[in-house]
């Protein structure tokens, strides 16, 4: 059996400085030859192909499928099939993959996520999601997306009506990313989908953005699952967010029995998920450590909470966000006789519920805080995968 590294090499993509579509379609017909097909593709792919060796290729043709030599390769056998979009680095992915679901379509337009995602999973995803036609999405079972928050503009749906046009429900959404996926859940019609969020998406825009997210799910039939959970039960980082899951009323009709998963106690500390010997180069200088406590002094004193977060070894931290790379500020580790410290990237991949050992992480530290800050929990997400599975296997 061919290994997914040796083509890769053979195909350059292991030099590549940045990943484009031809580079994403071909990763995905590796990993979905019964899905995409190479002949009905013809957007310069087969010339990039032919540009290496048309013998690779049919190399691949007889040896298909590969042997996926990644830290997390795609199921042999699945029970389920899902897409991930507004991916980041597969941090819904590994959640599904553990659900038993394996993944046919997966989109992230950011350079570096991207590299982190191909050395993990072996396969490139597609770019602007708002530049993809629903209909060249494969079929799938889940969507999976933790769509960035927008607020939606009601200036746009006036204008639109003082045009004299209809107002369909994804008018109200349309320029958001959130059209992007209702477009797609509207054309594929998955049994389920499953969106993440920041927990504010409640009260964004004085809650109006969620209920319009509410109301064209529901215009789209259907029955959706609401709540905010926090990471806190699976690793020791307080992290909330919202969680909307639906499941498709034409063919459950309201009745499929989902219920969000339990909340486990949480059985480590902060002190677990560091490195016993960091480089020193994560100790704050002196003149960032007396910045940081200066600019909580004035904040305190004007009764803001602000300032950095000395996490208790025995604790749980704050939540890591994508502004990690700056100071590190939020989630400061104590050390004695010495300046705290910021988290390694290895230590942020732990406190998302990563598994360290295998993840790899093959970007600068900047990018590294950048994209598990913009992650999830994986433990969580694969308890509520695992409760979608439930339903949709039946
Ligand atoms: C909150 S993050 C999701 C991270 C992901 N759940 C993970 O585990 O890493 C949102 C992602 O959407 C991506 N994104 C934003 N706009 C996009 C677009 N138009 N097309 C594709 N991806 C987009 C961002 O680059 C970012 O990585």
């Amino acid at each position: 059996m061919a290994k997914y590294t040796v083509v890769r090499k053979k195909l350059g993509l292991d030099s590549a400085r940045y990943f484009n579509e031809e580079h994403a379609y071909f990763t995905h017909y590796l990993q979905s030859p019964d899905i995409f097909s190479l002949s009905n593709y013809d957007n310069g792919l087969l010339d990039f192909i032919e540009s290496k060796s048309l013998d690779v290729v049919k190399e691949f043709n007889y040896s298909l499928p590969l042997k996926f030599d990644v830290p997390f390769p795609p199921p042999v056998n699945s029970d389920y099939k899902f897409i991930d979009l507004f991916a980041g680095i597969g941090g819904m992915r590994i959640a599904h993959q553990n659900a038993g679901g394996k993944c046919v379509f997966s989109s992230e337009w950011d350079k570096f996520a991207k590299i982190t995602y191909e050395a993990n999973f072996g396969e490139v995803p597609f770019g602007d999601i708002t530049k993809i036609n629903e209909k060249f999405i494969p079929e799938h079972d889940v969507l999976v997306g933790g769509f960035p928050c927008q607020p939606f503009s009601i200036a746009g749906v006036s204008k639109k009506n003082s045009l004299g046009r209809n107002h369909g429900f994804l008018d109200e959404t349309q320029g958001t990313l959130f059209f992007d996926v209702a477009r797609i859940i509207g054309e594929k019609r998955p049994k389920a989908f499953m969106l993440e969020n920041v927990k504010n998406l409640k009260s964004h825009d004085k809650g109006r953005t969620l209920k319009v997210i509410k109301k064209t799910l529901e215009k789209l039939n259907y029955n959706l699952y609401i709540q905010i959970l926090d990471g806190q039960h699976f690793v020791p980082q307080h992290r909330e967010r919202i969680l909307i899951i639906g499941f498709d009323k034409d063919r459950f009709d309201g009745k499929e029995e989902f219920s969000f998963p339990e909340m486990p106690k949480l059985n480590m500390v902060f002190e677990d998920i560091l490195e016993a010997k960091p480089d020193s180069k994560y100790t704050l200088s002196d003149k960032l450590w007396i910045y940081l406590q200066n600019y909580a002094k004035k904040h305190k004193a004007k009764g803001n909470g602000f300032g950095f977060g000395l996490t208790k070894l025995n604790g749980v931290s704050r939540t890591i966000s994508a502004r990690y790379y700056k100071d590190g500020a939020e989630v400061l580790v104590p050390q004695a006789g010495q300046n705290p410290r910021r988290l390694t990237p290895k230590e942020c991949a732990a406190l998302q519920g990563y598994d360290n050992t295998k993840f790899k992480i093959p970007v600068s530290d900047n990018q590294a805080y950048k994209q598990f800050g913009n992650s999830v929990v994986v433990p969580l997400m694969e308890a509520v995968a695992k409760q979608i599975a439930k339903v949709i296997i039946k």
